[in-house]
């Protein structure tokens, strides 16, 4: 291959590995105590029909809170005032946003005077009457697939606890009937965000923070959101009909790598400043830039990367609803989401920029072949603080968690990861560090890297000069590991720049070779 032989030439990024292409065949579905699936399991394997597993509620702090949870626990029929007011969006003839207002406090009466919908009011407001008409339209067919959750989702949904492996596999639909159950703020226990509250270590998953506030990221945020809705309940030819399945992995204390032994030398890059990780990164195993609590502020006021993906792909929000604050050597994974609409910008700038047809072809588990890693970097403050090999070994952990593979497919299944600069915006990061960092995890982890530097030209010359001198002395990650160290030591002895780095490494590695 003419990967990376001539300085300047990166590999192209067909020769690196994507899905459907290196697929390996899935057996039949199945369920297992590691593995939850909320469809019928046999029905599904007899004729992919997407039916409800039958099930029992559990109300444990092992699972998440139905809002129609026996009421005799919740000690009050919260979930009937839900049904009868939801049920009257349901069927009027027009929906505003004061009625939203109203039906939601109805049965969150403490956040009464707490609650603002102010952006959910605007939004409406400065709408065309046919758009009006359309969304109104759109908050009554929500409000009719809130109320179907007790038939939609009957099995009850573990939750994906710190320190544990577990996966949930559900269908498109019952995504989006715990979704409209979030817009209507219907979770029981989810609002309180104080240090002690029972979720406190959960993202929040009820949608009120979206309608308080408004601003222009608002509006861009409820188009996306509205968007979803209408699609996922629209046209019967669009209703989305296939499975995704959420798992968090973790590595215990006792099985992490010494970072200093490992003899692995670095895969293929592709590296480019054109393009970004979900466009031109398709079917490879796409990195998010996550929050430990995964999604970020997208259901507040945050819009980069995470929260991004998060409106353009809004089936990963309900990632919020089970998953555990993730811990350093923890990720998520997530097999099979659909995107739904485009944007356009970045920040400040973006704007909802239309639906989006997803056309990826799905599995034998009819999941699209779209996989998405939620890996959160470590926030820095001051650029100095991570060059200290205790941060620089907590990220090798945490990449290297969400690239590694499955034990029982074979590295040649494994496509390459597609990233870019992970913990380096609002994280506050090195990228010429992180760089190396994610190739390192990506080497052990048997994976090719596809690497989008967001538009910085000088990053990807570095980047490819680093990388062809590296590839060229078949210099170890173990080796490498040892000059980080090397270069973190002399940078606090002699008050170096951290801007150094690469020039310290290429320094120090062609000396010990001449030496020898
Ligand atoms: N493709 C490739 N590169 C990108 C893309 C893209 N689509 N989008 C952004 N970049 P950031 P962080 C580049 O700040 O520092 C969220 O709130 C671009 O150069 O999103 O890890 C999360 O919820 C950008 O500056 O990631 C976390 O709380 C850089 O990637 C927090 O931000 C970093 O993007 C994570 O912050």
């Amino acid at each position: 291959g003419g990967c990376n032989d001539e300085l300047g030439k990166s590999c192209p990024l067909s020769e690196l590995k994507s899905v459907p292409g290196s697929h390996m065949e899935l057996d039949e579905l199945s369920f297992s105590s590691s593995h939850t699936v909320l469809v019928n399991v046999s029905l599904f394997n007899k004729d992919k029909s997407l039916i409800a597993q039958e099930g029992r509620h559990v109300w444990d702090k092992n699972s998440v809170k139905m809002p129609y949870a026996d009421e005799r626990i919740l000690n009050k029929p919260r979930w009937e005032t839900i049904k009868k007011y939801l049920h009257q969006l349901a069927t009027a003839s027009r929906v505003t946003t004061e009625d939203v207002e109203n039906t939601i406090k109805k049965y969150n009466p403490k956040y009464k005077d707490q609650w603002s919908f102010e952006a959910l009011h605007s939004f409406f407001k400065e709408k065309p009457s046919c758009e009006r008409k359309t969304h109104s339209h759109t908050l009554s067919r929500m409000a009719e697939l809130a109320i179907r959750l007790p038939s939609t989702c009957k099995k009850n949904i573990p939750l994906l606890q710190h320190g544990r492996n577990h996966s949930i596999t559900l269908s498109q639909m019952q995504i989006a009937c715990l979704l409209a159950n979030a817009f209507y703020c219907t979770f029981p226990h989810r609002n309180a965000t104080h240090l002690q509250a029972e979720y406190a270590n959960y993202p929040t998953i009820n949608f009120h923070s979206l309608f308080g506030k408004w601003s222009d990221r608002k509006r861009q945020k409820l188009q996306a959101i509205f968007h979803y809705f209408k699609e996922v309940m629209g046209e019967e030819s669009k209703v989305p009909r296939g499975l995704v399945t959420f798992s968090r992995r973790h590595i215990p204390d006792s099985n992490l790598l010494d970072w200093t032994r490992r003899q692995e030398t670095l895969t293929k890059l592709h590296i480019s400043s054109e393009g970004t990780i979900e466009k031109n990164g398709q079917g490879m195993l796409q990195v998010d830039f996550a929050c430990s609590l995964v999604g970020g502020g997208v259901l507040a006021s945050g819009l980069v990367q995470e929260e991004i993906l998060f409106l353009m792909n809004p089936e990963l929000i309900v990632a919020r609803l089970f998953t555990e604050k993730l811990g350093d050597t923890e990720c998520l994974k997530i097999m099979g989401s659909q995107q739904y609409s485009e944007y356009t910008g970045y920040s400040d700038s973006f704007a909802w920029a239309g639906p989006h047809e997803d056309k990826t072809e799905r599995d034998e588990w009819k999941r699209r072949h779209r996989q998405i890693v939620a890996i959160d970097a470590l926030h820095f403050k001051y650029p100095k603080e991570q060059f200290n090999m205790q941060k620089v070994v907590r990220e090798l952990n945490k990449a290297y968690c969400g690239f590694m593979g499955e034990e029982d497919i074979p590295s040649d299944y494994y496509p390459a990861v597609a990233t870019g600069n992970w913990g380096c915006g609002a994280f506050g990061g090195d990228p010429r560090l992180k760089a190396l960092i994610q190739m390192m995890a990506a080497s052990v982890a048997k994976r090719d890297v596809a690497y989008f530097t967001f538009k910085d030209s000088h990053l990807e010359l570095d980047l490819r000069k680093i990388h062809h001198f590296l590839t060229r002395r078949k210099v170890t990650v173990g080796r490498l590991y040892k000059t980080l160290e090397d270069f973190c030591s002399a940078l606090y002895r002699n008050h170096r720049e951290t801007s150094n780095l690469y020039d310290f490494i290429m320094r120090s590695l062609t000396e010990t070779t001449s030496r020898h």
